[in-house]
C-alpha cells in the first residue's frame, strides 16, 4: 500500500498566487479526506499567525487522515507545530534540515558533525509530543548519499517513523531517484522498521516520472499536490501519480487509498478557491484531456473508445458534456441526477440547489452533467452570503456610458437581520466596471482588483460563464471570488461578491 502525503495546504499553498484564507483551507481539507489521503500537510505553524491557525483548525476537523505541520529542526518551530496539532486525531510533527554540502556551507553554515546532533536532537525532542514523527533531509538528491545514510540511520535512533527524501530544486532523474531510493533501503540500518517517502519538484518536468520511480524503487509513501502546485514549478502532481498508478497496473502493481472519482472535484476545487487554472492540456484534468478534436480520433472513437481513451472521464469524477436535463424535468430527476454524480446534500440545499438549476434551466436549453456538477461543487463552498445579489439593470453601447443599477440583500452574520441596498454607478469601461463601482459604494469599501479571469464552461453561445476574482483590501488581504451565469456580467457580479462575502467572513471569525 503507498501512502499517499498531500501538501497542498503547505508546500502548494506557499507559491505565489494560491494562498488561501481559513476557511477556504477547511474546504480543501474536507475535500481532501473525501480524496482518501492518507496525511495532510496543513502548513508551517511557525510561518505565521495564519498558517498556525489553519494547522489549529484542520487538525481539530479532521478525523480520519493524519495532519502534519512541518517545522525546520528548531526547538521553537517544533514547539509551534506540537501546539497547532493539540487537538489532531492523528498528529504527525514534520521536521527537516538540508544534507546536501551546498546547503550546509553557504544556508546553514554547519558540519556534518552538526547536522548529525540537529537531527538526533530534534527528533528526539519532536517524539516528545508525538508517535508520528517525519523527518526529511532537505535536498537530498544532491547530497553525498553515504552522508545521507547516516544522518537518516541517525534520525530512525532518534525516533522518526517516516523518512521522506526531498529532490528540493526538481534536479533527479528517474534512475537515478531509483538507484538512491535502493540504497536507502540496502544501507540504512533500521529502514524496514519506517516508512520511506518521496518528495519531488517539478524543475525539470520530471516530479511524477521521479516519483513513479521511486515507488519502484520501494518508497512507500508519496509527497504531492493538487494540480501539481508548488514552489517554481510546482511539486509532483497527485492525480498524475494517481492514475498512472490506476491506468497501469500491469507497471505499478501499488494500491492507494485514493478514491479517483473525487479527483476532478478536488481539482476544481482549488480551482475555484485559489482562482488558478490548471493549463488546458494538463494531464488527467485540463479542459483538453478528454477531447478529442481530430476526425481519426473521433472516428475511432465512435467505433471503440480504447481506440484512444486509456482511462475513462468518469474514472476521475469528471462528468460528461452531454444533455441531460432541460426545465421541465422534475426535481425527483435532478436529485437521482445529483446522486450519479456522487453529491448528497441535506434537504435544505437540495432545495435551493434546485431552485438555482431551475433559473439555470430557464436560461439555458440544455442543462449538461457538467452544469450539475458545476452547481453541486459551488454550493459544498459556500460562506455565509452577507451580501447577495437580488437584481441589477445595465444600460450600455459603444456610444454611451455604461450605468448599472445594483439591488443587494445585506444581511447582519450575528444578528441576521436583512436590509435591502440600492445604487447606481456608471463607467466609460463598460458594465463590469460600472457594477463593480456601484457594489463598493453600497459596501463602503473600495478594492484592487488583482486578477479577473473569465472562461466558457462548455461550447454554445448559451454556455454557462465561469469568473474568478483576487481582490485586495486596503490592508492588502487578498480574497478570491468565484461567480458562475450564463450572463457574464451576472457572473462577474457574482465572483466580486464572493470575494467580499469571503472577506466579511474571515474578519468576523
Ligand atoms: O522541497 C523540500 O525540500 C520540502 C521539504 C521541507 C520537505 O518541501
Ligand atoms: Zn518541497
Amino acid at each position: 500500500m503507498i501512502k499517499i502525503f498531500d501538501t497542498t495546504l503547505r508546500d502548494g499553498e506557499q507559491a505565489p498566487g494560491y494562498s488561501m484564507n481559513l476557511s477556504e483551507k477547511i474546504e480543501m481539507a474536507f475535500q481532501l479526506e473525501k480524496l482518501g489521503v492518507d496525511i495532510i500537510e496543513a502548513g508551517f505553524a511557525i510561518a505565521s499567525k495564519g498558517d498556525f491557525n489553519s494547522v489549529v483548525e484542520v487538525a481539530k476537523l479532521i478525523k480520519n487522515a493524519e495532519v502534519a505541520s512541518l517545522s525546520r529542526a528548531l526547538k521553537k518551530d517544533i514547539d509551534a507545530s506540537a501546539e497547532a496539532l493539540k487537538h489532531a486525531a492523528y498528529p504527525r510533527i514534520h521536521t527537516f534540515i538540508a544534507t546536501s554540502d551546498i546547503h550546509m556551507k553557504y544556508k546553514l553554515q554547519k558540519t556534518e558533525q552538526d547536522i548529525l546532533e540537529i537531527t538526533a536532537e530534534m527528533v528526539k525532542y519532536a517524539k516528545k509530543f508525538c508517535q508520528s514523527i517525519e523527518f526529511s533531509a532537505e535536498d537530498a538528491t544532491r547530497s553525498r548519499p553515504e552522508f545521507l545514510y547516516k544522518v537518516l540511520e541517525q534520525a530512525i535512533k532518534s525516533g522518526a517513523t517516516v523518512l521522506n527524501i526531498p529532490d528540493t530544486v526538481g534536479y533527479t532523474s528517474p534512475l537515478e531517484i531509483y538507484n538512491l531510493i535502493k540504497g536507502i533501503k540496502e544501507n540504512v540500518r533500521g529502514i524496514e522498521n519506517v516508512d520511506l517517502s518521496i518528495h519531488c519538484h517539478n524543475d525539470l518536468g520530471m516530479g511524477v516520472a521521479n516519483t513513479l520511480s521511486a515507488i519502484q524503487a520501494g518508497a512507500n509513501q508519496v509527497e504531492c499536490t493538487i494540480n501539481g502546485i508548488g514552489e517554481r514549478a510546482g511539486n509532483a502532481a497527485l492525480e498524475e501519480i494517481i492514475m498512472n498508478l490506476k491506468t497501469r497496473p500491469d507497471v505499478y502493481p501499488y494500491q492507494t487509498n485514493i478514491n479517483t472519482q473525487e479527483i476532478y472535484p478536488t481539482s476544481k476545487l482549488l480551482t475555484n478557491l485559489t482562482g488558478v487554472k490548471v493549463q488546458p492540456n494538463k494531464a488527467i484534468v485540463g479542459d483538453n484531456a478528454f477531447a478529442h478534436e481530430s476526425g481519426i480520433h473521433q472516428h475511432g472513437m465512435l467505433s471503440n473508445k480504447l481506440t484512444y481513451e486509456i482511462m475513462t472521464p468518469k474514472s476521475i469524477g469528471l462528468a460528461d458534456k452531454r444533455m441531460v436535463l432541460g426545465k421541465h424535468s422534475g426535481k425527483h430527476a435532478f436529485v437521482d441526477r445529483l446522486h450519479e454524480l456522487g453529491f448528497k446534500f441535506p434537504e435544505n440545499d437540495v432545495n435551493s440547489l434546485f431552485d438555482s438549476f431551475k433559473s439555470l434551466a430557464d436560461k439555458k436549453k440544455n442543462v449538461t452533467d457538467l452544469d450539475i456538477q458545476l452547481l453541486a461543487m459551488r454550493r459544498n463552498v459556500q460562506v455565509p452570503q452577507t451580501y447577495k445579489l437580488d437584481c441589477f439593470v445595465i444600460n450600455s453601447g459603444n456610444t454611451i456610458t455604461t450605468t448599472s443599477s445594483m439591488k443587494l440583500i445585506y444581511t447582519n452574520l450575528i444578528t441576521n437581520e436583512s436590509e435591502v441596498l440600492e445604487e447606481v454607478a456608471s463607467s466609460y469601461y463598460g458594465p463590469i466596471d460600472a457594477s463593480y463601482h456601484a457594489i463598493d459604494h453600497l459596501i463602503g469599501k473600495a478594492f484592487v482588483l488583482e486578477d479577473f479571469l473569465i472562461s466558457a464552461v462548455t461550447g454554445g453561445t448559451d454556455a454557462q460563464g465561469e469568473v474568478y476574482v483576487k481582490l485586495k483590501n486596503i490592508e492588502g488581504n487578498i480574497y478570491n471570488g468565484y461567480g458562475i451565469s450564463v450572463d457574464i456580467v451576472e457572473a462577474s457580479i457574482l465572483a466580486y461578491l464572493s470575494a467580499i462575502n469571503n472577506m466579511v467572513f474571515e474578519e468576523n471569525r
